[in-house]
């Protein structure tokens, strides 16, 4: 077996269920009602219905095979998409590729472009690189590190970069997110950009719900230019957003004139946007080469995605009204919780995204997972302890202290959790 499986960490809900078994709860028996999961982020809101008629409708078309690159007419109405919602013109027949979900795309895109043969051009890490300080101290034993290429991820951040790292033969460098809840790649030092082959920004953040600015993202490219390494922005929430749509790579691409969207890459789905986490449909978009090798190794990977599948998406790209909807609810919903928790404790609204991020400060002594039992077994709410989604470092380990709380839930259940989460906070 590829001995890199052995690096995976268990999923942060794997760790979740054995931490809340140990304290179970009992509300029910007691009569107080059924736990409330704010763990997962898996949209509720309802799926648009003219999308799942289109998709019922097209269901005798499983009768083909797709083709990998996708049809035509889905990739032509993405790069509409793109062109509305980021004033970017992007090819529709070299710069998309439709992908089942963000989540294999991140993934496989770290297969297919890490080049783990090339040894770095350092002989061992720089002593003020920052490298021992930030990986996990298992991965930077002997002196291997040095010739294996690096894979840059914020801290906390979505587990499925580092898996990819690690099963394509990478290293993960994570990079603390500061106060801010952005991954601070101005911190890392040029020793270590020179062994990063791919970086991945999450964007809208998850857990922390920042956004990168326009002038981060060019600091970014202006690095991946210096460092030759390829951007992958992860930006699966763009479009839950509260007061302003937070700005996209691609955008900042078109804006600075970089039409090729060299070493740039874009991830976004329907899951979130559309309420379609079980249509499995999103797409990658920009650098033209990236994007063909990416494409050679996706028709040996055999990730097509369905023709029904396909026609869907295109209904959903094509419709804004759903959308302004579900942020509808998104806004209502965090109006709700926040005027409920806001005064208990340290959390405010994110840039965008559906999740909350407070700090524990004192509350169970600021220990994530002591706050994430303890409400679980006396409340009936459930949500994820921040460690569970970082790594620990020389400075600390930076998801510690808080929780995620996915407001995913229906805005009832997410204020009756809200007053139940502050019955929690007002007596720990
Ligand atoms: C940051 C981030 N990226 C990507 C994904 C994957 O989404 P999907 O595969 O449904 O597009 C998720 C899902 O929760 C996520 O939180």
């Amino acid at each position: 077996m590829n001995p890199a499986i052995n690096d995976l960490h268990p999923y942060p809900f794997q760790k979740l269920e054995k931490l809340l078994a140990e304290k179970p709860w009992t509300g029910p028996e007691r009569g107080m009602g059924e736990a409330i999961r704010l763990t997962i982020g898996e949209p509720r809101h309802a799926p648009p219905q003219f999308v799942l008629d289109v998709w019922q409708n097209a269901l005798p078309q499983v009768a083909k095979y797709p083709t990998t690159l996708g049809t035509p007419e889905l990739r032509q109405a993405i790069s509409q998409w793109l062109k509305q919602r980021f004033n970017a013109d992007v090819s529709a027949a070299t710069q998309i590729l439709p992908v089942n979900g963000t989540r294999e795309a991140l993934f496989a895109f770290a297969q297919a472009h890490i080049d783990a043969s090339t040894p770095s051009q350092l002989s061992r890490p720089s002593m003020n690189s920052g490298l021992a300080e930030n990986v996990r101290p298992e991965l930077v034993e002997g002196q291997t590190l040095a010739n294996q290429p690096l894979v840059a991820s914020p801290n906390p951040f979505y587990q499925i970069y580092e898996g990819a790292a690690l099963l394509a033969g990478a290293k993960p460098y994570f990079v603390n997110c500061d106060a801010s809840g952005l991954a601070d790649f101005d911190a890392v030092s040029a020793d270590v950009w020179q062994q990063v082959q791919l970086v991945y920004a999450c964007s809208p953040g998850n857990p922390t719900g920042a956004v990168v600015s326009k002038e981060q993202w060019q600091r970014l490219i202006a690095l991946s230019d210096e460092h030759d390494f390829i951007i992958a922005a992860d930006e699966c929430y763009s479009e839950i957003w509260f007061d302003e749509p937070p700005v996209g790579l691609l955008q900042v691409c078109a804006e600075i004139g970089r039409n090729d969207f060299k070493n740039c890459l874009v991830f976004h789905s329907l899951s979130k946007r559309s309420n379609l986490p079980g249509l499995r449909s999103g797409f990658v978009a920009g650098d033209a080469t990236a994007l063909a090798s990416f494409l050679k190794y996706r028709t040996y990977h055999g990730c097509a995605m369905p023709i029904p599948s396909q026609l869907a998406s295109i209904e959903a790209w094509n419709d804004e009204s759903h959308v302004e909807e579900n942020r509808r609810l998104y806004r209502e919903k965090f109006q709700r919780v926040l005027e409920i928790l806001e005064p208990v404790m340290q959390v405010k609204k994110p840039d965008a995204s559906f999740y909350l991020w407070p700090t524990l400060n004192d509350i169970c002594g600021g220990d994530d997972e002591a706050f994430a039992q303890g409400l679980h077994h006396e409340q009936g709410v459930t949500v994820l302890p921040g460690s569970y989604l970082s790594r620990d470092t020389d400075n600390g380990n930076p998801g510690a202290g808080h929780v995620r709380i996915s407001l995913v839930a229906s805005v009832e259940e997410c204020v009756e959790a809200a007053n139940r989460i502050a019955q929690f906070v007002r007596t720990n």
